[in-house]
């Protein structure tokens, strides 16, 4: 798909939004968040949000936000050399054409461009096929297993695969 890879800046956040938001209610088992969580946060959130972190988003036809990706630095004097990624998400109908892994390596090159950071961390759920494909098939890691890392919409529980991708 010939879809712009680009770095969202805050006059992206009605995007950002919606296509995050859509997301989280979509596929809440996928994400470290509850739609009802953010669903409310002002403007300044999001706007915020792209200024403390990298967040890149691939655009489609009209500018349309279809995925995004994110990088945000540990915070710290001695985390400061490991980026964690979150918020991956391609809308479903743009999925298996090869935006998630553009949107993935554009948040490690994000990560390596910052000064110091020798790491990529992520979290994973463990039946989250496609995403633990993608992550291994870009050098991730599995370092350890986090029983009962996030909460299920429906309460149970989801373990998590902890990764990282070292380039020090
Ligand atoms: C994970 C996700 C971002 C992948 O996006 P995508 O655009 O469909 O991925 P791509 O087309 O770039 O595929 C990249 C790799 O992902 C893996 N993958 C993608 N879809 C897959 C599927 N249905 N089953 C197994 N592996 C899959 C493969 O390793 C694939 O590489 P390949 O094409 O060489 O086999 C997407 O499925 C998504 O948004 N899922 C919901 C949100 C989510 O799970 N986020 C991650 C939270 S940790």
């Amino acid at each position: 798909m010939s879809a712009a890879i680009r770095r969202l800046g805050p006059d992206d956040w009605q995007a950002f939004r919606d296509l995050r938001l859509a997301g989280l209610r979509r596929e809440p088992d996928n994400f470290g968040a509850f739609h009802e969580e953010e669903a409310d946060r002002p403007e300044a959130f999001w706007r915020d949000w792209t200024e403390r972190a990298t967040v890149v988003g691939a655009f489609g036809e009209s500018d349309a936000l279809l995925g995004l990706a994110g990088i945000y630095l540990l915070p710290g004097r001695r985390m400061r050399h490991k980026a964690q990624l979150f918020g991956m998400y391609v809308a479903e109908p743009a999925r298996g054409q090869g935006l998630g892994r553009r949107l993935c390596e554009a948040a490690i090159a994000a990560a390596k461009a910052l000064p110091g950071v020798t790491q990529v961390q992520a979290v994973v759920w463990i039946e989250n096929r496609p995403a633990c494909a993608l992550y291994r098939s870009l050098g991730f890691l599995q370092w350890g297993l986090e029983p009962c890392g996030t909460r299920a919409a429906d309460g149970t529980c989801c373990d998590n695969a902890r990764l990282t991708l070292r380039f020090d």
